[in-house]
């Protein structure tokens, strides 16, 4: 019994030094010290041997099983290691490989311009204010001196919710409600950027929804000289230097007097072209002084208070300072159309 232990042992050895994977390594585990191996018959036949070679055999029995099981352990860690070296060599990385191009985002033009308008703004002492995009009749007109009947109302054709609910179709409400909110406790000097809708059917230059950034500056003595004076700097600081701007009398309910904004057209520098029809002036804005039943709906007494507002739509600022020939490019997303601007600025 002895020797057929020792006799295992050297077998079970001389396999597993030949053992070239982790397979033939689980294998001889098996056949040798498994629970149907050899070494567990050897021991099951203990029970014929007589008492003083019982624990001989047992010991041995014992010492050859830690062997072996040592031998596996040596070795299966020997070709884990190897497996490893191997991996790693076959996984080497080529560091002078140029990486793979990722492709990265980049705000959108109507973004960067609204963003352009309010850094001009808020560098003028403006805060930026926001409003809702489902308005009531009340702040969407009547606030801004366009009662029900108003034939002005028509302007704006309007994608009503309810009777008294609309998509907002201006973003002069935002002024009813800044300064109802302070009731002429203090002056309000704010943008306020954001959608706008009117049911319009969409071509290059109509779009049912757009956006408009609103402006409004009421104190004590304010005047039309200041309106020309921010208007002027803005202009200048969003399309050059030496564009020059004019104002044309309008009309808007909610301002009087009102005003429309030309800027000299940069292709013809004022002599007329086709780019602003002949006219050598390019209509960007409205405005004017703040109605006086304005301020006063909103709690402002107008002997002490004037004010002036005007609002301005960037998808047409970014066509006219970028060339743009369509406004349905700005709502389309085609990443052609976008990709050229993000460096835009
Ligand atoms: N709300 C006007 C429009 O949508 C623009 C405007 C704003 C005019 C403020 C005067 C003052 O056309």
């Amino acid at each position: 019994m002895k020797e057929r232990l020792l006799e295992l042992q050297t077998e079970a050895l001389a396999k597993v030094e030949e053992a070239s994977t982790l397979k033939d390594l689980q294998d001889i585990r098996v056949a040798y010290l498994g629970k149907k191996g050899p070494i567990t018959e050897v021991l099951r036949g203990m029970g014929k041997l007589s008492k003083e070679e019982r624990p001989v055999i047992g010991e041995l029995a014992n010492k050859v099983r830690e062997a072996i099981a040592s031998e596996l352990d040596n070795k299966k860690e020997h070709l884990e290691a190897i497996e490893l070296e191997k991996k790693l060599e076959a996984e080497t990385i080529d560091v002078t490989l140029p990486g793979r191009p990722v492709q990265v985002g980049g705000p959108h033009l109507l973004t960067s311009i609204v963003e352009e308008i309010e850094d001009l703004f808020i560098g003028m002492g403006f805060e930026v204010r926001e409003g809702p995009e489902v308005e009531t009749d009340y702040y969407n007109f009547e606030a801004l001196n366009l009662p029900k009947d108003h034939p002005a109302r028509d302007m704006q054709d309007s994608f009503y919710i309810t009777e008294e609910l609309l998509m907002r179709t201006h973003t002069s409400p935002v002024q009813a409600r800044t300064m109802g909110e302070y009731q002429g406790s203090q002056p309000v000097k704010m943008i306020c950027p954001g959608k706008v809708y009117r049911r319009d059917t969409d071509d290059a230059t109509h779009s049912h929804q757009f956006t408009q950034v609103e402006g409004l500056y009421v104190d004590k003595d304010v005047r039309m000289s200041d309106l020309k004076g921010v208007l002027n700097r803005f202009a200048k600081q969003l399309f050059g230097e030496e564009r020059e701007i004019r104002l044309r009398p309008s009309f808007f309910p909610f301002t009087e007097p009102s005003v429309e904004m030309d800027i000299s057209c940069k292709v013809c520098h004022g002599h007329g072209c086709s780019v602003c029809k002949g006219t050598g002036w390019i209509e960007i804005l409205g405005g004017g002084m703040v109605h006086p039943r304005v301020l006063e709906m909103a709690g402002y007494d107008s002997n002490e208070y004037s004010g002036f507002a005007f609002g301005m739509g960037p998808e047409r600022i970014a066509m006219l300072k970028y060339g743009v020939d369509d406004i349905r490019h700005f709502y389309t997303n085609d990443v052609r159309f976008l990709t050229q601007y993000h460096k835009a600025k």
